[in-house]
């Protein structure tokens, strides 16, 4: 029995979320052992090394025939030969790009080619090497047999995307049966493929398994669903506990607020361009790598106004524009602006509220010694 699906089925609201869900469904699809996943759209949204790795951990095998690096050079695997005693099967597989929901965030890294072209490539050559060929379309049902229907040579067309209307089986004008997969982990598809002596190969009807109570957990599964939930419970408690966290200030102190970077940029373009180029800008993204965005034990160092009204969490400011360690967590509040040396004295006394020895958690950067003149000068503006 062959494995075969369509890459990581989405239900996230943004990148960050996709790539929580995708560590968990990698985990999954390499603890059941799947034999080949077809790479989607929304795969790619967390990156081509990224992405990549994440299935080599696994052991999953991806495939994908139209996608090409900037230099037109293929990223993916066409597909794959799998041995059935004597016979071989070619399983093909092709993304849709005119079905991408996440088009516009796809990596300027990656190039679709021409679909049909990819596929009357990928079947000629898997035709001289195996006696029956799938062929995994991620798209819908319309543009697969688009793409398809003058094709010779193909056995079976497994599509992506559909309506439940579409659930039931068709055929091309080739008279090739094309059917989708499961519907959203809500049930699974079974073919089975007969190898006939004269060579022809013939496909059974598509049976539906509703997975309802009536199958049981597996337990090896359930722990993983579980670990996935709780980490989850857990982000969702502790974004509440960034939210809330503030200290007493005066009311001096409280009548100002941060800025952003970008509101020092018209004044300050040399310290802006500087300031990109160190860790700081990058330090909340260290934590997302992590998946440690949402845990105050990490944030406060990683941030702009820890603790402080109208910083980092704070309802009244946009959680986002204060990711990263900016101008403002050193130079404190922008609207408190003056040229007195103030803000040149406050940003001087303050590295070491994150840089010391005495840092609550170890998290990778030793600073054992933090001395001033030395880290100063890697981050000179
Ligand atoms: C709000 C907390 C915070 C403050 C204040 C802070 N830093 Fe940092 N600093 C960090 C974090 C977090 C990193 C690591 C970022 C990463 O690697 O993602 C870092 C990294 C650095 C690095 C490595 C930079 C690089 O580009 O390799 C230097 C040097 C440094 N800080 C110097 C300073 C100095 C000097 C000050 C004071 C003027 C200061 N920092 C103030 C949090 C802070
Ligand atoms: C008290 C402040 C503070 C807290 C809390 C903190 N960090 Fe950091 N973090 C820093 C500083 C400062 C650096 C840079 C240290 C250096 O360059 O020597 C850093 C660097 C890092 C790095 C980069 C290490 C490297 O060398 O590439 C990672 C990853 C990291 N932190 C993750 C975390 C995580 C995860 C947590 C929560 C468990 C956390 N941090 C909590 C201050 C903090
Ligand atoms: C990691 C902490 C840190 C960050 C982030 C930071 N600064 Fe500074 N900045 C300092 C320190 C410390 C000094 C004074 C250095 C010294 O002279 O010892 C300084 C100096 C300055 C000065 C005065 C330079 C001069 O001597 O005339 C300006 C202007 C300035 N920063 C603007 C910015 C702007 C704008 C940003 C954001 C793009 C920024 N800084 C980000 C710590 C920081
Ligand atoms: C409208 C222009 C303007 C904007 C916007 C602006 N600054 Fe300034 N800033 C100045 C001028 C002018 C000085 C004085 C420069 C000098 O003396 O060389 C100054 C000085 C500074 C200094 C040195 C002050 C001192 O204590 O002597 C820092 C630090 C600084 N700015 C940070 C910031 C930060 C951070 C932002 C964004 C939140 C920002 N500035 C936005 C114009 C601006």
């Amino acid at each position: 029995m062959l494995l075969l699906s369509g890459g990581d089925n989405f239900t996230g609201r943004d990148d960050r979320e996709w790539k929580r869900q995708s560590d968990f469904l990698f985990e999954l699809m390499g603890t059941i052992g799947w034999d080949l996943s077809a790479v989607q759209s929304t795969d790619l949204l967390q990156g081509l090394d990224v992405f990549k790795a994440k299935a080599a951990k696994q052991s999953i095998p991806l495939a994908c025939a139209n996608i090409a690096d900037a230099e037109g050079n293929p990223v993916f695997d066409p597909g794959r030969i799998f041995h059935f005693g004597n016979k071989r099967l070619g399983v093909l597989s092709v993304v849709d790009p005119e079905h991408q929901n996440a088009r516009t965030r796809i990596p300027d890294e990656i190039i679709f080619t021409d679909t049909k072209e990819a596929i009357e490539k990928g079947v000629a050559e898997l035709k001289k090497r195996t006696d029956a060929i799938v062929l995994l379309f991620g798209g819908r049902r319309e543009s697969a047999l688009r793409h398809c229907d003058d094709i010779a040579g193909i056995d079976l067309i497994l599509f992506g995307m559909a309506s439940s209307s579409q659930r039931v089986p068709a055929e091309t004008t080739m008279g090739t049966p094309i059917y989708t997969a499961a519907n959203r982990g809500k049930d699974f598809g079974e073919i089975t493929m007969t190898f006939h002596d004269d060579g022809s190969v013939k496909c059974s009807p598509f049976t539906v398994y509703e997975l309802d109570k009536e199958i049981k957990e597996d337990p090896a599964i359930l722990a993983i669903y579980d670990k996935y939930k709780a980490a989850e419970a857990l982000r969702k408690s502790r974004s509440r506990e960034i939210r809330l966290a503030v200290k007493d200030l005066s009311e001096e102190e409280v009548r100002h607020s941060y800025m952003g970077v970008e509101a020092c940029t018209s004044c300050h373009q040399d310290a802006v361009d500087s300031f990109y180029r160190t860790a700081h800008a990058t330090s909340f993204d260290t934590l997302v790598d992590e998946l440690q965005e949402n845990n105050p034990e990490c944030v406060a160092c990683h941030v702009t106004g820890w603790m402080v009204p109208g910083g980092f969490g704070q309802a009244s400011s946009g959680r986002r524009s204060l990711e990263q360690v900016q101008c403002e967590a050193c130079h404190g509040y922008g609207t408190a602006h003056s040229r007195s040396g103030n803000l040149v004295d406050f940003a001087r006394a303050n590295c070491v509220t994150c840089h010391s020895s005495e840092k609550p958690i170890d998290c990778g950067g030793a600073d054992e010694k933090f001395d001033y003149e030395d880290s100063w000068k890697k981050i000179a503006h």
